[in-house]
């Protein structure tokens, strides 16, 4: 039964649509970017397409993106982009300089109390709320004590999905404020991915996308080591404290969860089932393939390989994989992909598109 869906579904891919190929990807932080951004890295690396890479390691972070970021950008040509992807706080108006008009714009957001765990450790160093608090609990009970609107990162510990669509971080909340906000992310995204339900945001986006299910088959990247979890356990009290001092976010969140799932209905419940199934079975075939020890993670400075180590960044250790050593020349590439971090991938795409200069707009304006 497998097997057929299977061809079925690929068929039902190629017959019915092309293959989306002019992409942007608004990378939100703590929500599972990295690994979208592998993908998007994998397709267009495959493909030979071109991307609007930044000129330093981000586009200007935190402040706002402008075209003058992107490497060989020259304001006066016919030259186009096929995807951007980078860290940005997003401004609509320079990334249409960059970006063809039929391009489809996609983010993902996360629940705020799960990206708070998570930012807390991964920016306890930069972000001065962070770094002030005594512990994550004594920040979810007085954020206020800790926080400071003017400092540069502050946006780290409140509402930083809010601040990455370009938004004031610091603005009080209200409920017309919040919809505002909303409505301008949904004149531009097509779609919004949701990091708890990532397998679910990666078939729908392929669908829209109308990509092979190959190209979603990803490894989780970025990962921080866990280590105790304890300090992380959270009363539904310190919760709800977290959703209202992060209130916009929490509004986004809530809103683009109820289209997410009014998405799958119209997709269809037992069809999202079948295609996760899939997924996941090829997902963990590739981790066999590929993989020491079915896919254990490690800590960056164990590995030696430096097209395999991540970036060490915050108080947790951050993790990768090790290649099985005995792969054929192929299937070492195609694994070296899928697990090969962001800045050594970045880099090589840099140096491969340092050899030529990007396609005109004309020459390519087929999709
Ligand atoms: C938000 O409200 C607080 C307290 O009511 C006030 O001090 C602060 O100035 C307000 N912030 C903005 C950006 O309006
Ligand atoms: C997300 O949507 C689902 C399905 O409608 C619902 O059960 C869940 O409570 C929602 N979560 C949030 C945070 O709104
Ligand atoms: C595999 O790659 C190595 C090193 O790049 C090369 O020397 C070798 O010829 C390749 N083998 C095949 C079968 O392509």
């Amino acid at each position: 039964i497998l097997t057929l869906l299977f061809s079925e579904l690929f068929q039902i891919a190629t017959a019915s649509c092309r293959p989306h190929k002019h992409i942007m990807f608004l990378k939100t932080h703590k929500t599972g970017s990295s690994t979208v951004l592998n993908m998007l890295y994998r397709f267009g690396d495959e493909r030979g397409l071109w991307f609007a890479l930044p000129t330093s390691d981000h586009f200007g972070y935190p402040n706002y993106f402008s075209a003058h970021h992107v490497r060989g950008y020259q304001s006066d040509s016919q030259q186009h982009f096929d995807i951007l992807a980078n860290h940005m706080r997003f401004q609509k108006s320079e990334v249409e300089k960059v970006m063809p008009p039929d391009t489809f714009y996609f983010s993902i957001m996360g629940d705020p109390v799960t990206m708070a765990k998570s930012a807390f450790s991964y920016f306890k160093t930069i972000s001065p709320a962070f770094s002030q608090a005594e512990s994550f609990h004594a920040f979810v009970s007085k954020p206020w004590k800790y926080y400071n609107p003017y400092v540069q990162y502050s946006h780290f510990s409140r509402n930083m999905m809010w601040f990455d669509f370009g938004f004031d971080h610091n603005a009080n909340y209200s409920e017309s404020l919040a919809m505002k906000g909303e409505s301008v992310i949904r004149k531009t995204f097509n779609m919004i991915l949701l990091l708890e339900y990532f397998d679910e945001s990666l078939v729908l986006l392929r669908h829209a996308l109308c990509w092979p299910m190959e190209a979603i088959i990803t490894f989780s990247m970025n990962m921080q080591q866990s280590g105790s979890n304890e300090e992380m356990l959270l009363t539904e009290n310190q919760e709800r404290r977290l959703r209202d001092w992060n209130a916009l976010d929490w509004h986004l969140y809530k809103a683009f969860n109820h289209t997410f799932w009014e998405e799958v209905e119209r997709f269809g419940v037992a069809r999202m089932e079948q295609e996760l199934v899939i997924l996941r079975n090829l997902r963990a075939k590739q981790m066999q393939t590929c993989l020491l020890e079915d896919g254990k993670l490690v800590e960056s400075n164990k590995i030696s390989d430096a097209d395999l180590k991540p970036f060490q960044t915050g108080v947790k250790k951050i993790l990768g994989y090790q290649l099985k050593p005995d792969l054929d020349n192929a299937t070492h590439k195609a694994c070296l992909n899928m697990v090969r971090p962001e800045i050594p991938y970045r880099k090589l795409l840099e140096a491969k598109q340092s050899l030529s200069a990007p396609p005109s707009l004309e020459k390519n304006s087929k999709m």
